[in-house]
């Protein structure tokens, strides 16, 4: 061979070469480089992101929905820290909580929302609310007399993004308070609180605040719709009917404000029931079934179901899990498999229990610890913090479901957390591979296999890039 021959063999080996390493780092960079890789969208029973990768949602409650209207915990701790401590269980979403009330006030006042200050007094009385003011700014300094509400629910959603966590927010309940009882005013739409064009207005308003938020993936339309009081109420309209009714209305409505975001449906019975939608049976009182085309646009890729699972679920407490899981599968986990009509993705949104010593050894949470993560289910515990501001008329009342202590400095049950709680995390945020998927058609996220698939082959493209290398190390030094 030629000398210049060797050398324009060298010359395009080289331009291989480099060509290689390129599409090796883009494949590498490109998708983490782009956290939160939104807009989610569903598939069947899977949430995915854009890159393909199928998500679980994995998280925690973070009210912000009671009296003061303002995201519990921070009396006593900055918002970077408590996210810190999300963070250090390996979630990757909060459930943050908001009251239609406080849209309500927003638009009573000029469409200005009102300052924390003002709502701590409003909500604690002048010297009690000034006295938490304080606490509150002196934890979190980038507060002060002119901060609202809505800008602690901003700076929450913005170091969630810092710390990569993604935002789920929550229409919790009407008028603002401790939730959910038959008897609040605010089960079912037209209850005493429960003005159905306050609440479509209200989340109208979120949907389109949080376009501001990079992490917003989700918006619920409503916690724990329930029967109430009111007997004429319950006869003609606690059903799937109306259900169905002002379910599309709402979806609708955040839709129209914010096409990205998915929207959670919840059942019937406190969230405990969803059955009628997963086995299309006969949306009663009347005929018609659950049809994805009624919500346009956007029924095949945005809905998810979500389920509430405390341990009364269905009947009395039990301490067989099979029996638990028995009950879970025929209250809704059903979508997950090929029995479901409807399938679709499946988020516990609530489910928790009071943290002690004896935590660790409660079979009720083991089984379901075990059991979301078994059927790529998502999740989120009640409740992170350890303490309200003020709850059912008793100040700085404790809360001893709070993953956080009193004052949020640490875990109530540190046996809990490190046996049973951060196992489940790390077993539910485990990539999800096509052996997973027992769930057929309806969606494994094929569409989008060719992104997973350069992703995985990247080992790949390195080896041989490296045999290559090592080729026209061998070849030059022969030379
Ligand atoms: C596939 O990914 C693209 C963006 O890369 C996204 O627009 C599309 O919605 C995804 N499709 C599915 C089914 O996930
Ligand atoms: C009960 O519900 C009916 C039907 O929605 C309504 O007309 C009536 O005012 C309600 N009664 C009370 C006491 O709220
Ligand atoms: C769920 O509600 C339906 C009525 O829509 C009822 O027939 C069924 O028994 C309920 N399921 C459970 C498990 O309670
Ligand atoms: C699911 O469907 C299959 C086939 O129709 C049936 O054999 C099985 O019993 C069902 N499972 C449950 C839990 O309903
Ligand atoms: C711990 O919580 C359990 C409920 O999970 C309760 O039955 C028990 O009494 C509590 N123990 C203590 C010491 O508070
Ligand atoms: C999928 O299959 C696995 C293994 O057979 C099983 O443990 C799991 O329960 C199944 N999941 C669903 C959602 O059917
Ligand atoms: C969970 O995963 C994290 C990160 O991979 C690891 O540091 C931690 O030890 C794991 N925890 C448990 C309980 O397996």
């Amino acid at each position: 061979m030629e000398r210049t021959g060797h050398l324009r063999w060298l010359t395009s080996w080289l331009a291989v070469l480099s060509a290689l390493f390129s599409l090796s780092l883009s494949t590498e960079i490109e998708p983490r480089a782009s956290w939160p890789n939104g807009p989610l969208v569903t598939s069947g029973r899977w949430i995915t992101d854009a890159t393909g990768a199928k998500v679980t949602y994995v998280g925690i409650n973070w009210p912000g929905s009671l009296e003061t209207m303002i995201p519990e915990g921070l009396q006593y701790q900055s918002i970077e820290a408590l996210v810190s401590k999300i963070k250090s269980l390996g979630m990757n979403v909060i459930r943050l909580t908001y009251a239609t009330e406080m849209i309500d006030q927003y638009y009573d006042n000029d469409e200005k929302d009102i300052t924390i200050q003002q709502a701590f007094v409003d909500a604690l009385g002048q010297q009690d609310g000034m006295a938490i003011y304080e606490k509150v700014v002196s934890n979190n300094p980038s507060f002060g007399a002119e901060t609202t509400r809505l800008q602690v629910f901003d700076a929450i959603a913005a170091e969630c993004a810092k710390q990569e966590i993604y935002v789920h927010l929550d229409n919790h309940i009407s008028k603002a308070g401790w939730c959910c009882s038959p008897i609040d005013g605010n089960s079912w739409w037209n209850d005493v609180y429960f003005d159905v064009n306050n609440w479509g207005r209200g989340l109208s308003f979120m949907a389109e605040h949080g376009k501001s938020w990079p992490n917003l993936m989700s918006m619920s339309l409503r916690n724990e719709l329930r029967i109430s009081l009111n007997d004429t109420q319950v006869a003609s309209s606690y059903n799937w009917e109306d259900w169905y009714k002002y379910v599309r209305q709402g979806a609708d409505a955040i839709h129209a404000a914010n096409p990205d975001v998915l929207i959670f449906l919840s059942g019937l019975d406190s969230d405990k029931n969803l059955t009628a939608v997963v086995q299309g049976a006969a949306l009663q009182l009347g005929t018609a079934t659950f049809n994805r085309d009624d919500f346009e646009g956007y029924g095949d890729n945005k809905l998810v179901l979500e389920l509430h699972v405390y341990d009364n679920i269905l009947g009395t407490p039990s301490s067989d899990c099979s029996e638990i899981t028995d009950r879970l599968f025929n209250a809704g986990f059903e979508t997950l498999t090929n029995n479901a009509t409807n399938q679709f993705p499946l988020v516990v949104t609530e489910f928790g229990f009071p943290q002690n010593e004896s935590t660790a050894t409660n079979s009720y949470a083991s089984c379901l610890l075990s059991y979301f993560p078994s059927q790529h289910a998502g999740w989120m515990i009640w409740v992170l913090g350890g303490s309200y501001y003020i709850r059912e008329g008793t100040q700085d009342r404790d809360e001893d479901w709070g993953l956080l202590s009193h004052d949020g400095s640490s875990w109530r049950s540190s046996d809990f957390v490190n046996k049973l709680l951060s196992p489940a995390v790390n077993a539910s945020m485990a990539p999800i591979t096509d052996d997973d998927d027992n769930s057929s058609d309806g969606g494994s996220g094929d569409d989008n296999s060719s992104a997973i698939g350069l992703r995985q082959s990247q080992p790949g493209v390195l080896l041989i890039l490296g045999v290559l290398g090592a080729v026209t190390l061998a070849f030059c030094s022969w030379q």
